[in-house]
């Protein structure tokens, strides 16, 4: 039996596994520029994060209904209720999907269509995140906001993703504090392959409530400090980190020590179709390469929890 554990670091374009990818192509007359799903497999050996990002967004092609939203993300929670997940917080890129037509409607009925039912189907509690994507413009994530606006009761949150290093939180200020007026939690990427002062400016510019990743904290011990005051959840994805050269190997991930530092770390599975593995994936995979004893691991599950946008009594339920 997995684990019970909360998903909180989960981009649903992210998995996409390539046997759907061909099977929603045929579906909507989309041609893949690759012939088989081994074929688009060999495509998955990435560099850094844009590399990733390029496939990742080329991928998206495919999905153009509110079925094929629905789809995704029901196979998603299929496979995530097998690997112990009770409770998950699931990030979509909205703007990557206007961005070639389709409708914001299109997409959050379609996710919330599947997220509605997975408690009943597959034991797992949900919500919903908007992230902006970070290299557009500020003007961009505006709009987008005011897009969602008739979908809000489906959202808990916005996040910011997509390439980091050139594109900090302050960026986003505004669309941060419209977000915040209108109700909504916030979380956003830093420090995963940006400095450390991108976290700064996700607490102190964008008032995050939880930073995804933001491994490279353990640069900055002031900042180790204020995240341990303040009990900031950090939601660390091992197997991305590796994938993307964010750290060389697993036994290097600093996993460990910032357990050790007294940080509320988390582990999740970011892009799981592209990274090698699903959150029981992430948590076995770091069990063998790490120093953790199963104390480690129940912290890091309990954290899971912790972190998570429920209230106490929920979160006890969930997990
Ligand atoms: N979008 C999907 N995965 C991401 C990641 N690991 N970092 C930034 N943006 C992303
Ligand atoms: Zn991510």
């Amino acid at each position: 039996m997995p684990i019970p554990k909360a998903e909180l670091h989960l981009h649903i374009e992210g998995t996409l596994e390539p046997e759907l990818a061909f099977a929603l192509a045929e579906r909507n007359g989309v041609q893949l520029p690759y012939a088989t799903t081994d074929e688009l497999r060999r495509a998955y050996s990435f560099t850094d994060l844009q590399s990733f990002l390029d496939l990742y967004y080329a991928l998206m092609a495919v999905l153009r209904t509110e079925d094929d939203f629905a789809d995704l993300a029901d196979a998603y929670l299929a496979r995530a209720a097998g690997q112990g997940v009770r409770h998950a917080e699931i990030f979509f890129d909205p703007q990557a999907h206007t961005a070639r037509g389709v409708d914001i409607g299109t997409v959050i009925e379609g996710l919330a269509r599947a997220l509605d039912r997975s408690e009943e189907r597959h034991g797992i509690t949900t919500q919903l995140i908007l992230c902006f994507l970070r290299d557009e413009s500020a003007e961009s994530a505006l709009d987008t906001l005011k897009a969602a606006a008739p979908y809000l009761h489906h959202l808990s949150a916005v996040g910011l993703d997509s390439a980091e290093v050139g594109n900090p939180p302050s960026k986003f200020r505004e669309v941060y504090e419209a977000a915040a007026e209108a109700g909504l939690r916030r979380v956003a990427h830093a420090g995963e392959e940006g400095p450390p002062s991108y976290i700064w400016e996700a607490l102190d510019i964008l008032g995050v409530q939880r930073v995804d990743h933001g491994i490279r904290c353990v640069e900055d011990p002031a900042l180790v400090a204020r995240l341990v005051r303040d009990r900031i959840p950090l939601t660390v994805c091992p197997l991305s980190n590796v994938r993307l050269r964010c750290v060389d190997t697993l036994a290097d991930h600093p996993l460990p020590r910032m357990l050790d530092a007294g940080l509320l770390v988390t582990v999740s599975s970011d892009d799981p179709a592209y990274f090698g593995g699903y959150a029981g994936d992430n948590f076995d995979a770091v069990r063998h390469a790490l120093p953790l004893d199963e104390d480690a691991l129940r912290t890091l599950a309990r954290n899971s929890f912790l972190a998570a946008f429920l209230d106490a009594d929920e979160a006890r339920r969930a997990a």
